[in-house]
């Protein structure tokens, strides 16, 4: 794991404060302290994580960085359960989902909703997001952001070498676009396989298979609906189509490393989340001359989201209480919220921002948000932990992940996802 620590000298310190109107005045206590685990390593997500860092020093905090490599999260949570054991817990560590409530089962959060209530965080964070950062119905956590799963992130060059100068508009149109990058020598679809990332990409296979009131049943109300063994082969059916059209060194490789492969024209499309945008963002890469971001089509009407809250641990130590307050206050506030999500790809979690400040995908997820949550079509990310429980979503998402493998045929890959959600 890689800590970079965010102090700085007694002299910097000061001027930096006098400058920026801090939350903590300096005193005869020893400074607030702050730690983040992470998993935002991508030359993207850096850039994001080095505005939180920078907002966190200014309001006073003494903050530590603490990346841990791996997309998803999986080596981040075996580092957070480690250190939890050596009773050595951050003071706030980035978790997906519903995996927040359970570190609250286990007693490990700390309440914050006192500050929730002064800073009256119920009024301007949606109730469908709420959720993931409270527990019990008391805040444990703050999320700078929302991200979306359901994107295709496309090479306009690439595309238009086989004659394709519109994003494809439904599944068909998708799947003939990509096998005709492949017949010309790209890789049709970039991929890490990675059990994350195939689970991710079933999303919207499901999605776009059985709609969002099958998604919703499933996967968010835990209903089986009667022709839930259809659609889920029909599903299965759609990410067969895609294993045909990625290359063959794709095992293990992280997601950033797939969307270089887009970035540099070697592959024509990535499904991926739309943190993906910031890496063509710092390769100097233009939406609409350069790529093209579009909703998985036959998703369109819904919005697969995710949020990264950082849930507040239990620690020790008036410095660290202090600190995890003042961290979650930063976090929450429209200033960081504002330039934070324009470089991570997101939208705010707070509804009190104007999405003007956002590049085009950033826009549209503004507005594709606002007219699901209309609709009810505004529906948790399985593959990121927001549907289904832990348990439910591991057993699923290592049944995609062997059918993706080509070690399961649909009809089976079918069978057994519906009793790995029976659980
Ligand atoms: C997180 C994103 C992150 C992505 C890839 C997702 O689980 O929500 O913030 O960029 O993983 O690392």
């Amino acid at each position: 794991m890689a800590t970079r620590i965010g102090g700085r000298s007694t002299g910097t310190f000061l001027c930096v404060i006098a400058l920026s109107t801090p939350l903590w005045i300096p005193n005869a206590f020893a400074q607030p302290r702050a730690e983040l685990l992470h998993w935002w390593t991508s030359p993207g997500e850096a850039a994001a994580a080095e505005i939180l860092s920078k907002h966190v020093r200014r309001s006073g905090v003494q903050y530590v960085d603490s990346p841990v490599l791996g997309g998803g999260g999986s080596s981040a949570m075996k580092t957070l359960r480690a250190r939890v054991k050596a009773r050595n817990a951050p003071t706030a560590v980035q978790i997906t989902g519903l995996e927040v409530a359970e570190w609250g089962e286990r007693d490990a959060l700390n309440d914050i909703d006192a500050l929730a209530r002064a800073e009256r965080w119920s009024e301007v964070v949606p109730k469908p997001f709420q959720r993931y950062m409270k527990f019990q119905g008391r805040w444990v956590g703050v999320a700078p952001n929302v991200h979306s799963t359901n994107w295709v992130w496309a090479n306009t060059d690439v595309l238009a070498k086989v004659g394709i100068t519109q994003p494809p508009r439904t599944w068909r149109e998708f799947v003939g676009a990509a096998r005709k990058a492949q017949s010309a020598g790209f890789v049709g679809l970039a991929y890490g396989g990675q059990t994350w990332q195939s689970t991710l990409i079933f999303d919207s296979a499901l999605l776009g298979a059985g709609g969002p009131d099958f998604y919703r049943k499933l996967f968010i109300e835990g209903r089986r609906p009667g022709n839930a063994h259809a659609v889920l082969e029909q599903a299965y059916a759609r990410m067969s189509e895609l294993r045909d059209v990625i290359d063959d060194q794709s095992a293990n490789r992280p997601w950033n490393l797939a969307t270089a492969m887009v970035i540099n024209g070697r592959a024509a499309f990535q499904i991926m989340g739309d943190w993906a945008r910031p890496e063509f963002t710092v390769s100097g890469k233009q939406v609409g001359r350069d790529f093209w971001c579009f909703r998985v089509p036959g998703t369109e009407d819904s919005v697969t989201f995710n949020l990264d809250t950082f849930a507040m641990f239990k620690v020790e130590g008036a410095e660290k209480v202090q600190g995890q307050q003042i961290f979650a206050k930063t976090v929450m506030s429209p200033a960081f919220q504002t330039e934070f999500n324009v470089a991570k790809g997101s939208v705010p979690t707070r509804s009190d921002i104007a999405g003007s400040a956002f590049e085009e995908c950033g826009r549209r997820a503004v507005q594709d948000i606002a007219k699901a949550s209309k609709r009810q079509t505004l529906l948790g990310s399985m593959a990121l932990g927001h549907a289904l429980g832990t348990e439910q979503k591991d057993a699923l998402s290592d049944v995609i992940h062997r059918h993706f493998s080509g070690f399961l045929s649909d009809k089976d890959a079918a069978t057994e996802s519906l009793r790995a959600i029976a659980r």
